[in-house]
């Protein structure tokens, strides 16, 4: 199975506008939507927003007239698209139910990024912010439970695992550690390009959705908890965008841009089982083979160079998949989660000095308030105990299992009624 985008022939471009009726699509139904229906749309909508706002970038960088009005083209199409997809969104998920979604998104996204990654220096950059966003999960699903009486699980659907991560409170490092090493786009594997853009337009959109929503809040410990993971989401985009090569020029991303969107496309029209979505994913995948068309005819006229020495493989081999990750994520709970960031290698906490700025910018940042830890606080004296779903065992760090007495896990309520 393999698909090269180049090889195909797209929708023209001007036959590519849609009506607003179109545009504004029945949403999905929040009780039967699959959750990786629910992490197709909230990805592909990521990747539309990047598909945007790199275009508005470089538009402003742009002198040429001519290239700036064939931007203005591709770029309202992108716009439209993102809309076509985000509008799948019903307005009766809740903000929380659509954060959950966002979590389970990077979660099993990372996860099977970090598995697909040739590279072992980019496969520990992604190992690394997996168990961040996992604990954010976690964190967000006890908000769930304390504001709205419910169980994540609802949203989740016993896909992904809801239990400590790295501790959000211990995630807040120094800017100085959060800088990777770059790659070098020519010589990168192609699936190493495609991982990095994959990752950073999905932690962009979930930092823009947090520093948007996070004040919709009344309550004290909602927005405290919205401020504080929207920081770290704001450290994630940092991370993988510094692993992106620095040196490529504007056309160029431009063009890797328009072909990693096929990748997504061609990847999603293999797995969503909704067959209105799918046929939604099938007519983007056709729009972007003619924006990347239109993307290799600016690159060659304006750069003289040929498209093709930038597109790093003919075709595209292996889809992009969600599914389930349970048993790798404990892999990685189990052996990373001590570790912090040094410029840009990770190292465990306990092999830096005292006096490591690391510890400087947590008093400053902590303060005399986590929300983090406060939100299990107060979901454990509301609803009697946090909210946690191990469906594999017992938490793989010990010093992260339940510590109080006379509380059964979900683990152990779960095998009681299996038994
Ligand atoms: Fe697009
Ligand atoms: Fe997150
Ligand atoms: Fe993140
Ligand atoms: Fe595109």
């Amino acid at each position: 199975m393999s698909f090269n985008p180049l090889e195909h022939k797209g929708i023209p471009l001007e036959e590519q506008l849609r009506n607003w009726s179109e545009l504004n699509v029945q949403p999905y139904r929040k009780e039967e939507v699959h959750p990786y229906s629910r992490t197709r749309g909230i990805l592909a909508n990521g990747i539309e927003v990047e598909a945007v706002m790199f275009s508005h970038q470089m538009a402003r960088n742009t002198l040429d007239s001519d290239v700036k009005r064939k931007l203005a083209w591709l770029r309202r199409i992108e716009a439209q698209q993102q809309k076509a997809i985000n509008w799948l969104i019903p307005g009766d998920e809740t903000t929380i139910e659509v954060t959950l979604g966002y979590e389970q998104v990077a979660v099993d996204l990372t996860a099977f990024i970090a598995q697909n990654e040739p590279d072992p220096y980019l496969k520990s950059v992604y190992d690394f912010a997996l168990l961040e966003d996992f604990d954010h999960l976690y964190r967000y699903a006890n908000l769930y439970q304390l504001i709205e009486g419910k169980k994540a699980d609802a949203i989740c659907k016993h896909l992904t695992e809801i239990t400590p991560g790295r501790p959000t409170c211990f995630e807040h490092r120094d800017p100085n550690d959060d800088l990777r090493r770059p790659m070098t786009a020519l010589a990168a594997h192609p699936q190493s390009i495609l991982n990095a853009l994959t990752l950073v337009a999905g932690e962009q959109q979930t930092m823009n959705f947090y520093m948007t929503i996070g004040n919709r809040y009344q309550e004290p410990i909602a927005r405290g908890l919205y401020a504080e993971i929207g920081m770290i989401e704001e450290q994630h985009v940092t991370h993988y965008e510094s692993i992106l090569d620095p040196t490529a020029s504007w056309f160029q991303h431009l063009v890797l841009h328009q072909w990693q969107e096929c990748w997504i496309y061609w990847s999603f029209t293999q797995e969503e089982p909704d067959p209105r979505v799918k046929q939604m994913y099938e007519t983007h995948l056709a729009m972007e083979i003619e924006q990347l068309r239109l993307a290799c005819e600016l690159m060659w006229a304006i750069e003289k160079r040929d498209p093709e020495t930038v597109l790093p493989v003919p075709a595209f081999t292996a889809p992009l998949s969600f599914h389930e990750n349970k048993s790798y994520v404990r892999h990685i709970l189990a052996t990373q989660t001590d570790l912090t960031a040094k410029y840009s290698d990770f190292v465990p906490v306990s092999t830096l000095p005292a006096d490591d700025r690391y510890f400087a910018y947590q008093r400053r940042v902590n303060g005399n308030w986590s929300p983090s830890d406060d939100v299990i606080r107060q979901n454990s004296q509301a609803s009697g105990q946090e909210y946690r779903l191990e469906t594999d065992g017992p938490h793989p760090v010990p010093g992260l299992r339940i510590q109080r007495e006379n509380q059964e896990t979900d683990y152990a309520r779960h095998t009681k009624l299996a038994a």
